[in-house]
């Protein structure tokens, strides 16, 4: 039996971080983990505290989607206080982190698709949303919100089911949530103490991402741009090659892989 009673206690006790988790305010069934830790960001809450959810009833996505969390899956968010130069690599660090601990936690071997989809099996098993306030060159809060699906079987939900995969499926065992958490919390931490060195976390995110040398499609806004991802750059932004052998840089979008 996989102990998997999400709690402040099963989270926060003996976690072995200097900040990130180190307080913990838990809701078993909340909107959205953004909100709160926007509100608490507001207030000056410490650095590396963790908003979790056991179930959100309204969580969000990139570019204004829905994000499914039922019981049963990990929905969390981390306030920070980083240098502005260091908020390109914030979504770099969190796709990196979930992908070492799930690693460390199932032997699943996750991929991260551009700019921070995290696959298994070409389906995606988390999302990554990175919210920050900055003025002028002062980043008064960022907010790395992330989801990942632990239990939620795709099937029962016709948006998804196709796109979509979790811990549970791809192992065949009941993977715990805790466990999940607790490596997060102490991998972002880890890495995040290694931001001065921006560089090596841009190159490992680089190194994994599976979109790279790939022909795909980019849904950006209202348009879809077809071509072969060629490289990213230390902001994040993506490279592509079109057809007509221009070159274009993209921000943020959705990629599909023409070839899988
Ligand atoms: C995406 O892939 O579009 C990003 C999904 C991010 C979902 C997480 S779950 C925890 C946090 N709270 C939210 O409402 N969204 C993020």
């Amino acid at each position: 039996m996989v102990a998997d009673n999400l709690s402040l206690a099963s989270i926060a006790d003996n976690l072995s971080t200097r900040f990130i988790g180190q307080r913990v305010i838990y809701y078993p069934r909340l909107a959205s983990t953004m909100d709160v830790a926007r509100r608490e960001a507001q207030q000056g809450a410490a650095e590396g505290t963790v908003i979790i959810a056991g179930e959100q009833t309204e969580g969000r996505g990139r570019v204004k989607r829905t994000w499914l969390s039922p019981e049963g899956n990990i929905a969390l968010s981390i306030i920070l206080y980083p240098d502005v130069s260091y908020l390109p690599y914030l979504v770099m660090l969190a796709s990196l982190a979930v992908v070492h601990s799930v690693e460390a936690v199932t032997g699943l071997k996750p991929q991260v698709k551009w700019p921070n989809d995290i696959l298994i099996s070409g389906k995606k098993v988390c999302g990554i949303l990175t919210e920050s306030e900055v003025k002028g060159n002062r980043v008064d809060y960022a907010i790395i919100g992330i989801g990942i699906n632990i239990s939620l079987r795709a099937a029962d939900f016709a948006e998804i089911f196709t796109m979509a995969t979790s811990l549970n499926e791809e192992s065949g065992r009941k993977v715990s949530r805790v466990d999940v958490v607790r490596h997060l919390l102490v991998e972002i931490e880890r890495l995040y103490l290694t931001l001065p060195d921006g560089e090596s976390i841009y190159e490992a995110w680089r190194d994994r991402l599976v979109t790279l040398g790939k022909r795909i499609y980019v849904e950006s806004g209202s348009n879809v741009i077809e071509g072969m991802a060629e490289s990213v750059d230390r902001s994040g932004a993506l490279m592509l090659r079109r057809v007509d052998g221009s070159s274009t840089r993209i921000v943020a979008g959705d990629v599909t892989l023409r070839d899988k």
